[in-house]
Parts: C-alpha cells; sequence; structure tokens
C-alpha cells in the first residue's frame, strides 16, 4: 500500500518512515515544505533516498502559506484564548491539503503524520483530511507503536541504521519545536512546570527587550484591503512581508509569548512562541481598521474573531463556517487600506500613526474647537434621555439599581 507521509527529514519521521515501511509494508512518498521553519528542506531528498524512497517531493510553500493562510488570518485579528497568534495552527491545513493532492496524485489509500496523539496537530492534520478527501486513511504512528520514549526511538533508529544527522540542527533542543513564517514554539522540556521560566537562550528569533536597542526603529506598513502589500514603501509579496518584519520584529525584542493554553483534546498545555511579524501585523492592522471600518462591522468582527480563532486552533480551517466567517471578514476589508506607522523599540509595538483614503475619521466633526455648525451637541440631550428611559423608569419605580 501507498502511504505520503509528512516528512520533516528529522529524527521521529525518519523513525516513523521506516517504520511504515517495516509494519505496513508500505511504499512510502514524502512531503517536506518550506513554509518559512528557518531550516534547509533539500537534505530530507538524501535521507529518503537512503530509505528508499522512490517519490519525494519537497516543496516551497512560504508565499502560498503567507498568502492563503496567514494573510487571511490576520484580516480577523485572529487570538485565540486573548493570547496566541495561531503560528502552528495555519500551518496545519496547507499540509493537510498538499498530503491530500499528493495521495491523489500517486492513488495512495493513506497518508502519515508524525503528530503524538495527545495533541491538537493530529486533529487539524485528519479533520483537514476528512473534509478534503473522505475516503483517505490516516496512519499516526505515534498512537500506535510502542516507541514511547527518546532512547527507544533512537535504539529503534540505530538497529535499522536510520540517517540522523544531529549535527545539523546545532545543540539538541529538549524542548517540542516547530517553525514557519509565522513563528516558533517550544513546548515539553522544562516548560512542563508551567512556574518555571525558561532560560534565555531558549529564544531563537528574538533578543531579549532588556538587550533590544535603545533607539526605536519606525516603520511604515502599507494597506490594500487589509493585507499589508509595502514597507517603507517597497512593494513586497507576503512572504517577503512576513521575513521582513520577523527580522525587525526579532531586532527589537517583539513578540516573546509563554502561556498556558487549552488543548482541543481536553488538556492545558504551557508553549512559548515568538510571532514577531505577527505581533507587529496585528497591532497595525488594528490601527488602520480603526479609520477604515464603520463602528458596527468592527464590533461584529471583534465578536465573531474569538470563533473564528477556535475553528483555526480545533483544526476546523476546511470547513463550511470557516469559509462562511472568511467571505464576511473578506468583504469588510474592502476599504481597509491606508499606512500605518509603528515605532518598534524594546519589545513593544507602538502605533505612531495612522492615514487612508478612505478614513471615516472626521476632523471637523471630532474637534475640541468651534466645529462650525458639523454637530449640534443638543443633539446629544435627546439621545441620551431616550437610552436613559428604561433606567429612570426603574429607578423611578423603586427598583435597586446600585
Ligand atoms: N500548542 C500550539 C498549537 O497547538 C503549538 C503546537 C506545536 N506543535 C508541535 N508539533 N511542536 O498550535
Ligand atoms: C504533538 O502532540 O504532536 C504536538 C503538540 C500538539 O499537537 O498540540
Amino acid at each position: 500500500r501507498k502511504v505520503v507521509l509528512a516528512y520533516s527529514g528529522g529524527l521521529d519521521t525518519s523513525v516513523i518512515l521506516t517504520w511504515l515501511q517495516e509494519k505496513y509494508d508500505a511504499e512510502v512518498i514524502t512531503f517536506t515544505a518550506d513554509i518559512g521553519q528557518g531550516e534547509e528542506v533539500e537534505p530530507a531528498r538524501a535521507k529518503a533516498q537512503q530509505m528508499g524512497v522512490k517519490s519525494i517531493h519537497i516543496e516551497d510553500l512560504r508565499e502560498e502559506f503567507a498568502r492563503d493562510y496567514v494573510f487571511p488570518m490576520f484580516r480577523a485579528n485572529a487570538i485565540y484564548e486573548g493570547e496566541y497568534l495561531l503560528g502552528t495552527s495555519i500551518a496545519r491545513p496547507l499540509i493537510a491539503k498538499r498530503l491530500v493532492e499528493i495521495a491523489k496524485e500517486h492513488g495512495a489509500e493513506y497518508i502519515s503524520h508524525g503528530a503524538t496523539g495527545k495533541g491538537n496537530d493530529q486533529v487539524r492534520f485528519e479533520l483537514g483530511a476528512f473534509a478534503l478527501a473522505p475516503n483517505l486513511k490516516t496512519i499516526a504512528p505515534w498512537r500506535e507503536w510502542d516507541l514511547t520514549s527518546r532512547e527507544t526511538l533512537m535504539a529503534y533508529a540505530k538497529e535499522r541504521n536510520i540517517p540522523i544527522d544531529f549535527a545539523k540542527s546545532g545543540k539538541k533542543s529538549p524542548y517540542s519545536m516547530d517553525a514557519n513564517l509565522l513563528h516558533i514554539s517550544y513546548e515539553g522540556g522544562g516548560l512542563e512546570d508551567p512556574y518555571w521560566e525558561p532560560e534565555e537562550d531558549i529564544w531563537r528569533w528574538t533578543v531579549s527587550p532588556e538587550k533590544a536597542p535603545d533607539a526605536p526603529q519606525y516603520v511604515e506598513l502599507s494597506y490594500q484591503a487589509g493585507d499589508i502589500v509595502a514597507i517603507d514603501g517597497v512593494t513586497m509579496t507576503p512572504a517577503e512581508v512576513m521575513i521582513k518584519l520577523n527580522e525587525l520584529g526579532g531586532k527589537h525584542g517583539i513578540g516573546r509569548l509563554d502561556l498556558v493554553e487549552n488543548r482541543y483534546v481536553g488538556m492545558k498545555s504551557r508553549g512559548c512562541y515568538e510571532t514577531p511579524a505577527g505581533t507587529i501585523m496585528l497591532r497595525a492592522h488594528r490601527a488602520i481598521e480603526s479609520i477604515t471600518l464603520d463602528r458596527e462591522v468592527a464590533h461584529l468582527k471583534d465578536e465573531l474573531m474569538p470563533r473564528y480563532a477556535s475553528l483555526v486552533y480545533n483544526g476546523y480551517w476546511w470547513s463550511p463556517e470557516r469559509k462562511m466567517l472568511q467571505v464576511m471578514i473578506d468583504e469588510s476589508q474592502a476599504p481597509v487600506n491606508g499606512v500605518v506607522r509603528v515605532k518598534l523599540y524594546k519589545g513593544n509595538v507602538i502605533v505612531a500613526g495612522r492615514k487612508s483614503d478612505n478614513s471615516l475619521f472626521d476632523a471637523n466633526i471630532a474637534t475640541f474647537e468651534d466645529d462650525r455648525g458639523a454637530y449640534n451637541q443638543k443633539d446629544a440631550e435627546g439621545f441620551i434621555r431616550l437610552n436613559g428611559l428604561r433606567l429612570r423608569i426603574a429607578a423611578s419605580k423603586g427598583r435597586k439599581m446600585d
């Protein structure tokens, strides 16, 4: 049988590859994608070849990832549980989609991944696969095998001469990590004590705010229909925007996060994240929306945002309700054009200015000076009286109001 494996080239998925060949007598087809994790993907080819793989797919999906997943999600200002910018969550639907497409191409009946049975990622891969190819089956080795510790995994690899290139990734990290254009995440190891503060050298993408430059840096972000299209006047693609903002944010110590989140499977999990570009993008997007969106449109977006974020977190990207919300969100973004100027300074993204040809801000009306009749202050009296009517009635009938 044919199995398409999401293959990183690392130890875990190399063991999975061999295990699928042994246990299922599978013809394994590998799929490795560059989604901006900052590691070479080409070395996965030689490793897969060494393990007898004939069909090897290696793809640069950075542009697609930024354009069709990250940017649409940022139009919604999505944040899970008030803090998490969904860096891992948003990458899974793309991987699921490509696994399914490659399976169809090869007439494979199975896909396989290296996510554990305890996490969110398995849910995201497999809900995506169910939605896009209802008859495709998934093999999730972590839910099946008994290689439950690092040692048994290593022993398995040694016995079978699985090529493990430890030098490649530098010093071996004690954390479970995941990276792409939007973030790098750390879980496990010492982080399993939620009171323990990780050592400074856990962080790979950002300097500490304490060590960030003493001089602030101003950056000008140009928006078109809710998406950043230029930085400091230079037109860029979505992936280029993210690479540039990760660099700027990293330099100024922006986007570190340490939290305990609720996984969909029910447990709490402690994670550390670095999301420099995303942190800048969220702040700036809210700033441009603040002058271009109608109040009720903005408030409705904000009410629906937690629902949208949960859909992404829980693995329902490929669902009718996420698509429905997306249509609505995208529709709202037509006037979200203009420029936001932000100041990056020691871990902070400070909005310094915003302007737009579609701005609804009217200085003639808002002014504290003489507005020359633009706004009749007497109108406010009736507005308040009617809005207060039920309060006055209740109070006059002796209801306790405090
Ligand atoms: N807890 C985060 C999430 O569910 C990060 C998951 C990291 N995944 C990983 N395979 N290390 O989105
Ligand atoms: C995993 O369990 O594979 C990583 C963590 C997660 O998916 O939540």
